[in-house]
């Protein structure tokens, strides 16, 4: 059988469910993908931890160029995050024509129209299902289930800590901070949670969605941001008092003048689905012509969920690298060289 061999960078919270699954589920993986997907090295920082994590047979260091120099590496799964040296790390294994899978949306939304053109040049995928709304396979959605409609506008839940911490001052009545420490501790902020709390991360991900919706370039600078912080308990007693939730939205709106790209705190009636999303669940809903409304609902952080759209990604990888060069689906949904920005 074929082998596809992975360089892991990263080895927190979603690397390590990205070890795991490929470990646990690794049969059901290779009779769906038609190939064995090996771990042959990774990299990431406290060398003693990861060997114990990963055991005597797996190459390990900490320099994240260990994977782009190593010419055995077919894959470079980015799950360190960041946006500068991940951005290097990622256009070296692009120009040495690896594939990349990558969880990091706030990469994509920063760094994006570059690195996919890049891509397109090299003939390699990036692919990035984990980087939008963790486990629910919306990216797959958009450029595949949804390919034949005109979308005309979504709107989602698409973070899961400020969802969580939501949930549980409304719920649980914890406080802002508690909260927060337990989305933490469950392994669903990022490194620097004020990203999730200032609504940073979701506008990378409504970015992404929109970039491929609407099949513009990615336009993070244009994108209006306001997080849950000036949030009050007030706010949630007038909210259920007159029935409604609030939610923060990423909301992507094709308009006569361009492209509406916003997140923000929404009321949202209760009896509305979307308002009944709780936790870290997300959800995403998106209004293609043909096919009317559509929802797609699921776990929105944490490890394993992640880790689950990671690895898809990599079955995704092994399935298009098994078929000759010509016949190869490009990943992306547009090309980058044939789209102008559109004005917001
Ligand atoms: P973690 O902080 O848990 O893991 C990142 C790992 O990479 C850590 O082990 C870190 O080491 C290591 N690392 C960071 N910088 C370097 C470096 N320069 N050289 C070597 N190793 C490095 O983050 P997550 O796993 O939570 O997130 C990873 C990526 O996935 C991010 O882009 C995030 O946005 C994205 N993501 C996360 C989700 C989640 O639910 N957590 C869901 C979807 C996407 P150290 O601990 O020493 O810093
Ligand atoms: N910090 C992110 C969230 C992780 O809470 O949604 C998933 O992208």
């Amino acid at each position: 059988m074929k082998e596809i061999k992975v360089g892991l960078l990263g080895l927190g919270t979603v690397g390590s469910g990205v070890f795991e699954v490929l470990k646990n589920n690794a049969d059901e993986i290779s009779r769906r993908s038609g190939c064995r997907i090996r771990v042959t090295r990774v990299v990431s920082r406290g060398l003693d931890a990861v060997r114990k994590m990963v055991g005597p047979d797996i190459a390990i260091s900490e320099d994240p160029f260990d994977i782009v120099n190593d010419p055995a590496i077919d894959v470079l799964v980015e799950v360190m995050g960041g946006t500068t040296v991940a951005r290097d790390v990622v256009l070296a294994a692009i120009a040495r024509g690896k594939q990349v899978v990558t969880a990091n949306k706030a990469l994509l939304a920063v760094h994006g129209n570059e690195i996919f053109a890049k891509a397109r040049e090299q003939g390699v995928m990036v692919a990035f299902e984990a980087a939008v709304a963790g486990g629910i396979p919306i990216v797959k959605a958009l450029r595949e289930g949804l390919a034949a409609n005109r979308i005309d506008m979504l709107a989602g839940i698409i973070n899961g800590t400020t969802n969580f911490i939501l949930s549980e001052m409304r719920d649980k009545g914890l406080s802002f901070d508690a909260a927060l420490a337990d989305a933490q501790r469950l392994g669903y902020a990022e490194a620097d949670p004020t990203f999730d709390i200032e609504g940073v991360d979701a506008a990378h991900k409504a970015t992404l969605l929109a970039s491929m919706a609407f099949g513009v370039p990615v336009q993070f600078d244009r994108a209006y941001i306001e997080g849950i912080s000036r949030l009050a308990a007030e706010d949630f007693t007038y909210a259920g008092r007159l029935g409604y939730r609030i939610k923060l939205l990423g909301i992507a709106r094709r308009r006569a003048d361009g492209i509406e790209l916003r997140v923000h705190p929404t009321l949202i009636p209760e009896r509305r689905l979307l308002a009944n999303v709780e936790g870290a669940m997300n959800a995403v809903w998106v209004k293609g012509d043909a096919v009317g409304e559509t929802l797609y609902y699921g776990p929105g952080a944490g490890k394993l969920p992640t880790a689950s759209a990671v690895v898809a990604d990599l079955v995704d990888v092994a399935r298009m690298t098994d078929v000759a060069d010509e016949h190869r689906v490009p990943y992306l949904a547009f090309r980058q060289d044939q789209l102008q920005p559109v004005p917001v």
